[in-house]
């Protein structure tokens, strides 16, 4: 396990209690959706696991020893644990696109010719390779978004924490970075995603965590996450539009498994629907 997070309670200065009791791990590779309304605790969770916010109690292990909340223990913890924040503009603030990227790792004190591979390879892993030059003032709010992570990526954390990063994406922006994102993970990066899109959670996570009452719920995969979708609802979430249609479609009979994506209802269809009327 690279990231365990035990019984976490975490209060606001202003006296929110945001994390009640809140236990998550995360180990090499994982893809991982984080569930729940607004307000239920993601982002504070996100800004603990990176050092951002200092736990009230409860113990955070990076690779099994406790975190240590000094300028040491911190620096090491935000070397793996990268947290990409959901507005990009609160992240982006250098001229250039090469100069954002760079950002990290030369804080890291690495050479230079270091630092230019990481940038290199941060931008083609978002595939952004095109933009290096490109002022950030002048690019598209999906362009910066996928800038603000490849900055992240560049100090080559083994976790990356993305808040809700497909929020604001168009339909095809937002299957470029899950594509990206899948591409990660495939090389030993875990992904952890703060989302309210429940189809993405449902066709792309391994693993679901869904927040009610300050601390995680319910989680394991998406097949037995989403199989109470009362429960979902309690937790005032909507189950993924494609699951309920895939159980209609399996109850009836014309499907034999649960489908990810619609156009692999098509795909899984035992015999073609006649339309009639
Ligand atoms: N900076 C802050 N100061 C005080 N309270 C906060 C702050 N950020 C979040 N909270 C409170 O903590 C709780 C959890 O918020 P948050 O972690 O942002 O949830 P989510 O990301 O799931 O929407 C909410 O009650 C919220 O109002
Ligand atoms: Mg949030």
């Amino acid at each position: 396990m690279i990231l365990e997070a035990n019984h976490i309670h975490f209060t606001y200065p202003a006296g929110d209690k945001a994390l009640v009791d809140a236990s998550f791990t995360v180990s090499p590779g994982e893809r991982i959706a984080l569930l729940g309304v607004n307000g239920a605790g993601k982002s504070t969770l996100f800004q603990i696991l990176n050092g951002s916010l200092k736990p009230g109690s409860g113990t955070l292990l990076l690779h099994g020893t406790p975190v240590t909340h000094d300028r040491k223990g911190l620096l090491a913890l935000r070397r793996a644990v990268g947290l990409v924040m959901q507005d990009p503009d609160d992240q982006l603030f250098a001229a250039t696109v090469e100069e954002d990227v760079s950002f990290g790792p030369s804080n890291m004190g690495l050479a230079e010719a270091d630092i230019r591979a990481r940038v290199a390879e941060a931008l083609a892993a978002l595939g952004i390779s095109g933009l290096a030059k490109t002022p950030t003032h002048a690019l598209s709010f999906g362009q910066r978004k996928r800038v603000a992570i490849a900055g992240i990526l560049a100090m080559r954390p083994a976790v990356l924490l993305l808040d809700e990063p497909t929020a604001g994406l168009d339909p095809s922006g937002i299957e470029d970075l899950m594509q990206a994102l899948s591409r990660l993970t495939e090389q030993g990066t875990a992904i952890v995603i703060a989302t309210h899109d429940m189809d993405l959670a449902w066709s792309w996570a391994a693993r679901v965590a869904v927040f009610s009452g300050r601390s995680i719920a319910l989680q394991g995969d998406p097949e037995t996450v989403f199989a109470d979708p009362e429960r979902l609802k309690g937790y005032g979430l909507r189950p993924p539009m494609v699951h309920e249609m895939g159980l209609a479609l399996l109850q009836a009979g014309l499907i034999d498994r649960l489908p990810k994506s619609v156009a692999e209802v098509a795909l899984r269809l035992k015999r073609p629907v006649t339309v009639s009327g």
